[in-house]
């Protein structure tokens, strides 16, 4: 496995395996890698011919008061999972080659951005458009993957994907969860034994407003009022935002008709917690 740490030694690589008619992959991650990351990889290593890994803790995602300092980094750990995973290239640039002096250049996606996670952090989703867009335009894959867990980041990716024209094929996977259904994420490791027993309410929470939906019930503000009852069963956790939601434009449905995206975020101490469901709604068979 090749370890790229500048941005044109990346181009360089894509540029040669795409002259040799290769497929490449990319599965852009900030590190610490845990099984949802390993998902991703697995996914889109059975798709392409050439599989890259980028590994970069985005300064410009992070709003002032966020953990960009205390951001899990394991380097060794994560390269030994490409490794085993089948990995071609592992592509670790820093922060002043990406963002070299005088660089001015942000993406944003207004709609998209502007509600719930955007709402909550407000330097988010500018940062990640514009790291994504600066990540496919040096490793020029073909296809991509992102978890289903960051619902509003993958809405954004396939949103940046189709305006800017890049023809990168998007694979959203599907949320891997701990046992009790926490859904793995890089900052579990930050909460506390006991906070970590709490966690999985919020998982809890958009599965009963699930369970509400798929029993009949199409009332958006009463499945909300489902999933905050389920909250207030750890009153230590503080609910950010649970909404029922448009699964294309993640405006929140009062009647839900196909289908709808659960979205979830909540505070336990300092760790934010955010996870999501989405719900088709039965058919009813004609007779
Ligand atoms: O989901 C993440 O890990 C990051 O937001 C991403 C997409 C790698 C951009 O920095």
């Amino acid at each position: 496995m090749k370890i790229i740490r500048s941005p044109r030694a990346m181009t360089a690589w894509s540029d040669q395996l795409r002259r040799e008619g290769v497929t490449i992959g990319l599965v852009p991650t900030m590190g610490a890698l845990h099984d949802g990351h390993r998902a991703l990889i697995r996914d889109i290593r059975l798709r392409c011919d050439a599989l890259a890994v980028s590994i970069f803790v985005n300064p410009t995602q992070f709003g002032p008061k966020e953990d960009l300092t205390t951001y899990p980094r394991q380097i060794a750990r994560d390269r030994m999972l490409c490794r085993t995973e089948g990995v071609d290239a592992c592509f670790e640039p820093t922060a002043s080659a990406m963002y070299p002096e005088g660089f001015q250049t942000t993406v944003s996606v207004p709609d998209i951005a502007r509600r719930w996670e955007g709402a909550a952090r407000p330097h988010h989703f500018g940062g990640v458009a514009t790291v994504v867009a600066k990540l496919f335009g040096i490793v020029r894959p073909h296809l991509t993957a992102f978890g289903q867990k960051d619902y509003q980041q993958a809405a954004l990716v396939r949103q940046l994907i189709a305006d800017l024209n890049l023809g990168i094929e998007l694979d959203v996977r599907p949320t891997v969860r701990e046992e009790d259904g926490l859904a793995m994420s890089s900052r579990n490791v930050y909460l506390s034994p006991d906070q970590r027993r709490r966690a999985p309410i919020l998982y809890r929470a958009l599965s009963a407003g699930r369970q509400a939906i798929l029993g009949g019930l199409r009332d958006g503000g009463k499945v909300n009022r489902i999933m905050k009852q389920i909250m207030k069963q750890e009153p230590v956790i503080q609910v950010e935002y649970l909404a029922v939601c448009d699964v294309a434009s993640l405006e929140p449905l009062s009647k839900i008709v196909r289908s709808a995206v659960l979205l979830g975020a909540a505070r336990i101490g300092s760790v934010r917690l955010i996870d999501n469901i989405t719900v088709s709604v039965p058919t009813r068979k004609r007779s």
